[in-house]
């Protein structure tokens, strides 16, 4: 059985497609499956931001086969760990958790980091591009410790 992540945030167009896109790098596909959704679903259907398009380009990923969706109470069965981008998506998704075991699925990405400057992976929708760089620098090094922990 594969070991299945879910990347969430609040669109799933900005940062959560570019955590899916990044996390895929860093572990063998015959073991894990990596995917995204938004907690919104207003852009359903949509591909990610041209700018997280943009960024993940520059570092050599491919997001352009994702398609945003928004967040199923299924997924917390599907899936073994969920990522969650800021305090409003864990406020979000732990108020849809049915029971414990779904609760304790769900986690602050940046959380995974040991000593994180910062607990939160910024919104970076209605900011510039400055914000796509940061955004992916932050979710690079916490899908490394992932990696690390998960692959050990
Ligand atoms: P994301 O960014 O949660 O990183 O995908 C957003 C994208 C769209 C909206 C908000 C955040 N929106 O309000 O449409």
């Amino acid at each position: 059985m594969k070991t299945k992540i879910l990347m969430v945030c609040l669109g799933n167009i900005c940062r959560s497609p570019l955590a899916e896109g990044i996390m895929k790098t860093k572990l063998p596909k015959d073991n894990f499956e990596v995917d995204s959704a938004g907690t919104g679903g207003w852009h359903a259907g949509e591909l990610p931001d041209s700018r997280s398009i943009a960024i993940a380009k520059k570092y050599g990923i491919d997001i352009t086969n994702q398609r945003a969706r928004k967040f199923q109470l299924k997924d917390f069965e599907t899936f073994d760990y969920i990522f969650v981008m800021d305090k409003s998506n864990l406020k979000d998704v732990l108020q849809l958790a049915p029971n414990q075991t779904a609760k304790a699925k769900v986690q602050l990405i940046l959380n995974t980091i040991h000593n994180p400057k910062t607990t939160e992976v910024p919104d970076p929708y209605y900011g510039g591009e400055d914000g796509f760089e940061h955004v992916y620098q932050l979710l690079n090094e916490a899908c490394e410790e992932i990696a690390k922990k998960i692959l050990h």
